[in-house]
């Protein structure tokens, strides 16, 4: 978690890498894990479950959220079981809709009312919040992702998604608002300002931290710096020798 401007946010990690998994759960300012089948896929998992046992054991007891796979509202409730039953504190993920499109919105209510804690993943609109909200119990527990770095990859901007959410939930007192695909450092302070419960970062955005109310010249020295070595090493010139 951290504090900004007075507001407080918990920080994410997303990924596939069970080194990193391991190395950001031990740090004080990571709350929980996030993953996906893509993110997977990219960092050569083979096997869905073992993985996902094995991202258990390195998350250190703190929030991991799994997704299902199958198309199929059977298929997601008995994977979702599956999911839920590595350990308590597996959030299973269930996208807003299946791969055809079609709504999640049974499975949803199905799995909450078996007291499984959910994150409800590929939340990208207001309908899409609204169902969210319909079929949640008032008592769940549940992320709902939204998506913000690719409604901002529309042109879109994502703060008035994400404060539509806020207000939707404010009486679901376990429900948590998660800022998912962040794209810079920036969207922390955006999320924290609108009120989100919690972001998802990259491993590389979690390094960028350290550059919050970095000194802008010093930055500006370094940037220079670095064209000035690179054209050094790469032999440019521009006037004759
Ligand atoms: C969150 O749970 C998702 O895994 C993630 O934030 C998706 O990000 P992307 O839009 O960069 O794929």
């Amino acid at each position: 978690m951290i504090e900004i401007n007075n507001k407080k946010i918990k920080i994410f990690t997303d990924g596939a890498n069970l080194d990193a998994i391991d190395n950001l759960s031990k740090n004080p300012i990571i709350d929980g894990i996030t993953t996906n089948p893509t993110l997977m896929k990219k960092s050569g998992v083979t096997n869905y479950l073992l993985f996902s046992k094995s991202a258990f054991a390195a998350s250190q007891g703190k929030s991991l959220s799994i997704e299902v796979l199958s198309n199929s509202k059977e298929g997601m409730i008995r994977e979702a079981e599956v999911l839920s039953s590595i350990g308590n504190s597996i959030y299973v993920k269930i996208p807003i809709v299946n791969s055809k499109g079609d709504s999640t919105r049974e499975v949803i209510s199905k799995l909450c009312k078996n007291n499984i804690k959910l994150n409800i993943t590929a939340v990208l609109s207001k309908e899409q919040i609204d169902i969210c909200a319909e079929s949640l119990e008032i008592n769940s527990t549940a992320y709902i992702s939204i998506f913000a770095g690719r409604i901002a990859d529309t042109g879109r901007d994502p703060v008035p998604f994400i404060n539509y959410a806020v207000k939707k939930f404010y009486n679901y007192k376990n429900v948590e608002i998660l800022w998912a695909s962040t794209r810079e450092v920036l969207n922390i302070y955006q999320a924290a300002s609108c009120n989100a419960n919690i972001i998802t970062i990259t491993p590389e955005i979690f390094r960028k931290l350290s550059f919050r109310n970095y000194d802008l010249e010093k930055l500006s020295l370094e940037t220079v710096k670095m064209f000035n070595s690179d054209s050094i090493s790469a032999n440019f010139s521009i006037l004759p020798e």
